[in-house]
């Protein structure tokens, strides 16, 4: 143990502390040797604090922090120092003193580190994640994870001052669809048999519910055989809830409350309540897709009616066999090349697009290669229908709904983001200025899954139909409404939740639009059947995910950012290496043998 135990830290020290004696611990930042005269910055989580080794303040202190190098722990004891004023450094909340070393000990040393220490290191996610430990002592990731931990921090006084209780909810359990596969664990005890870790602790909330708890929250991680993007990982953490007699606006105003209270107390900004509604409907209709970022217009208009009537045949043929041709005005794009456009023809083939169509805007009229199939009037109909307005350049897809939706829905991020409508966001500094929240409302229940000749849901199985919907569930499934509501910040999906079904029989006949049939249903969901026959109490809730919503408050793009040990695209752990092969015994205890890869 050493004899030196810190009494500041190293972002700490004052002009007012000049004079006294202090003792500091931390790692060597930078060393730089000034004619005799040692500077160090020593940082620890706190800050950096500059420390003077003069070897006619101390020599034997100056002979010692020769061998410093960066990383080096150590602990030191010495005296403040005002600097001179031309010395100050603004930077640095401690930049106003130095410390002049009476005693050193080092405490560690450390080799060359495989990437500096420092905000704006340059270097590879795959080593970044390899050495995670050096990568979380850059102040920056020190500051995402402390800014992770006040969200945190808030949301559970929040819920607390609302009567919600945190309750914790198993990890080895049952399978919960959320629409991933799940991740297995074999039981020893019982051999052949398998635990699922939860993709949401869905159930055990309303399980929770029917118990009479009245109102459950948990910060949570849950798990989701998925394919990776940016925005997911296979573990992530919710901040989950549930609460009992309540409709929609009961569990939007809790959440929209709770927004208030991050954005005052985490981010010291105001936000305005209610967060506008959309249905999703007309944000399909408008934006392509049911997270739009609404920080931008530039919504999408259908021009189906008047493809039908022009002689360009593309158009025609698709309008003709039930397809749409829609688009939308790129505002100021004419002086596009012909170039520019074919990237973005190739842009929209990605989402299955087999074109895109487009006329540029000038005083006479429409001019592209395909004007000519158009009439004048056709053309001026055109032009109304997008507000288009010189130097505009309009975009086309003609296809099925599914391709036009999803094509134009990128195009349009893709053209605002080339527009400069949607900020940029700093990769490290997160200054972004707006934050557009909104809800999308009136899901509907179910949809077609083309691929497996079945019905889906849209959110998961125990989201409630709309009361006045059961009526034409067995008929009309595809227009039944759900209580189901989504909220989306910055066009990305934050939550989503509903109300839930708490009769038996509802959610019978639910399982069985889903093919589900009664002894699969009894299997997999038999204990939440059970349940709801004894007195369940109307319930719903939400979840909002933790990581999404703290990388946007950061004005961050990659959820890894604010995770402490996240995982690759490839759902590996380069720290701990993992996955990784088990022991023969350990698949002997457990009773399995590995097939040979296909
Ligand atoms: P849902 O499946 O919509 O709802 O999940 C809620 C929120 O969790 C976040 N999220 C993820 N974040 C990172 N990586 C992932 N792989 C990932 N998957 C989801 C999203 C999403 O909006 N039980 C229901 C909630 C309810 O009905 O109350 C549920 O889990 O931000
Ligand atoms: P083509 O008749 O294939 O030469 O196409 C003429 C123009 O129509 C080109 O600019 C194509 O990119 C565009 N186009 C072709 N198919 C589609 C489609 N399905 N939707 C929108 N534009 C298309």
């Amino acid at each position: 143990m050493s004899d030196l135990q810190r009494t500041h830290t190293c972002g700490q020290l004052r002009k007012e502390d000049a004079g006294s004696e202090v003792t500091l611990s931390g790692w060597v930042d930078t060393r730089r040797d000034h004619g005799g005269v040692i500077f160090i910055d020593l940082r620890d989580r706190y800050g950096k604090t500059q420390i003077v080794f003069n070897p006619e303040h101390n020599s034997e202190a100056h002979q010692q922090a020769s061998t410093l190098r960066s990383e080096y722990v150590i602990a030191l004891k010495g005296k403040v120092t005002e600097r001179p004023e031309d010395m100050v450094n603004p930077n640095l909340d401690t930049g106003e003193i130095e410390l002049f070393v009476d005693k050193l000990e080092i405490l560690n040393t450390s080799e060359t580190t495989p990437f500096e220490i420092t905000d704006d290191t340059e270097v590879s996610t795959e080593l970044r994640l390899k050495y995670r430990y050096l990568d979380l002592r850059r102040p920056v990731m020190q500051k995402y994870l402390a800014f992770r931990h006040k969200v945190c921090q808030v949301a559970r006084q929040y819920f607390d001052r609302n009567n919600f209780i945190e309750v914790e909810t198993p990890f080895l359990t049952k399978s919960t669809p959320e629409g991933a596969r799940d991740y297995l664990v074999p039981s020893r005890i019982n051999r052949g048999q398998f635990y699922a870790l939860p993709q949401s602790p869905q159930l055990f909330k309303q399980i929770l519910m029917v118990s009479g708890l009245d109102r459950y929250f948990q910060i949570v991680k849950c798990f989701r055989d998925e394919d990776l993007r940016a925005q997911r990982q296979p573990e992530f953490t919710q901040l989950d809830l549930e609460m009992s007699f309540v409709r929609e606006d009961d569990v939007i105003n809790i959440i929209e409350g709770l927004m208030v209270d991050i954005f005052s107390k985490v981010l010291n900004k105001e936000i305005t309540t209610p967060f506008p509604r959309l249905s999703y409907h007309d944000a399909m209709k408008m934006y392509g897709c049911d997270a739009p970022d609404l920080r931008f217009g530039m919504t999408i208009e259908e021009i189906t009616d008047i493809a039908k009537k022009t002689d360009f045949k593309v158009f025609q043929k698709v309008a003709e066999s039930g397809g749409q041709v829609r688009g939308i005005n790129a505002t100021g794009c004419a002086s596009l090349s012909r170039k520019e456009i074919d990237e973005l023809t190739t842009f929209v083939n990605q989402f299955g697009a087999k074109g895109l169509a487009w006329f540029k805007v000038d005083e006479s009229g429409l001019t592209s290669q395909i004007a000519k199939f158009f009439t004048a009037e056709e053309q001026s109909e055109i032009k109304e229908r997008f507000k288009a307005a010189p130097g505009d350049l309009l975009l086309f897809v003609a296809d099925k709904e599914s391709v036009v939706s999803q094509s134009l829905s990128q195009l349009r991020l893709n053209i605002g983001k080339r527009n400069g409508l949607i900020p940029a966001r700093p990769h490290s500094g997160g200054n972004e200025k707006e934050f557009n929240f909104s809800w999308i409302v009136d899901f509907p229940l179910l949809e077609f899954n083309e691929e497996l000749g079945r019905y889906d849901s849209l959110h998961h199985p125990f989201t409630s139909p709309r009361q006045e919907d059961l009526q034409i569930l067995e008929e009309r499934p595809l227009d039944v409404r759900a209580r189901a509501y989504d909220i989306v910040l910055n066009g990305v999906e934050l939550g989503g939740g509903s109300i839930r079904i708490h009769r038996p029989d509802i959610q019978k006949r639910i399982f069985h639009l889903l093919n589900i049939d009664d002894e699969t249903a009894q299997k997999r969901f038999g204990f939440l059947l059970e349940a709801l026959k004894y007195g369940a109490p109307p319930h719903g809730g939400i979840a909002l995910g933790l990581d999404r919503m703290v990388t946007i408050l950061l004005g961050l793009d990659d959820i890894r950012e604010v995770i402490a040990f996240p995982k690759t695209q490839k759902a590996t752990c380069l720290m701990v290496d993992a996955p990784s092969e088990v022991d023969e015994n350990q698949l002997k205890d457990l009773g399995i043998s590995l097939r040979k890869p296909e």
